[in-house]
């Protein structure tokens, strides 16, 4: 690292990267958001769904996932159906909801960075890898992080307030995270959190789009 780039500060903003879990939710709405959360405890699996167009946006990603496939075959710590990962790539709407979710990690910066020459530095993201999940009664995701990319992001296509929902185990500072799924909600995390789902207790399906967002450096 050169001695120009050393002298890039970052200064921690206080209530969100050092001393508490940034976990962001918002609902759903092509181009723009409804809801904003920046705390951790709570529920929040009382979002309606506030869009007329997201039963088409559902319905489509639920296709998508469906004809891409189970590319998996339970190899990783996800023990149901995945797709492949770079299902961004295949339509524009999973590239919305990845869009969605830089917009999110965008208006929610974990500190302040500025450029050797004192000006406030933007962070560009960018969508690293985004996959499907198809859970079945009985099915869960055991304990893992998504290190090292940035934000790991999740949004529920197929879900209801009484599916497996999404934990964030307690560090032995802060106490479980548990994020119960609503249709159209968009939740992102710091991908270096672990995470898991636990068996899924309905008979029905629970579906989501996952993925990583990566810093797109300008320069190095
Ligand atoms: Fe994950
Ligand atoms: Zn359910």
């Amino acid at each position: 690292m050169s001695l120009k780039n050393m002298a890039n500060s970052v200064s921690s903003k206080r209530g969100t990267f050092t001393n508490s879990y940034p976990v962001i939710v918002n609902s759903i709405e092509p181009n723009r958001y409804i809801f904003e959360v920046n705390k951790l405890e709570g529920n929040y699996h009382n979002f309606p769904p506030q869009n007329l167009n997201l039963k088409e946006l559902n319905n489509r990603l639920e296709n998508l996932i469906r004809k891409s496939g189970d590319q998996d075959g339970q190899r990783t710590r996800a023990k149901c159906f995945r797709t492949r990962w770079d299902l961004h790539t295949t339509d524009w709407s999973v590239q919305l909801i990845g869009d969605n979710a830089i917009s999110m990690a965008k208006k929610n910066p974990l500190a302040g960075r500025t450029s050797p020459d004192g000006a406030p530095e933007k962070i560009e993201y960018g969508i690293r890898e985004c996959w499907g999940l198809i859970y079945e009664q009985g099915q869960e995701t055991k304990s893992h992080s998504h290190w090292p990319s940035t934000w790991a992001f999740v949004y529920n296509v197929r879900a209801c307030s009484k599916c497996s929902p999404l934990i964030l185990p307690s560090n032995g500072i802060h106490p479980n995270t548990t994020l119960y799924p609503t249709e159209g909600m968009l939740t992102i995390f710091p991908a270096w959190l672990n995470h898991e789902v636990p068996s899924q207790p309905c008979s029905h399906e629970r579906i989501i789009i996952a993925g990583n967002l990566d810093v797109v450096w300008s320069r190095f």
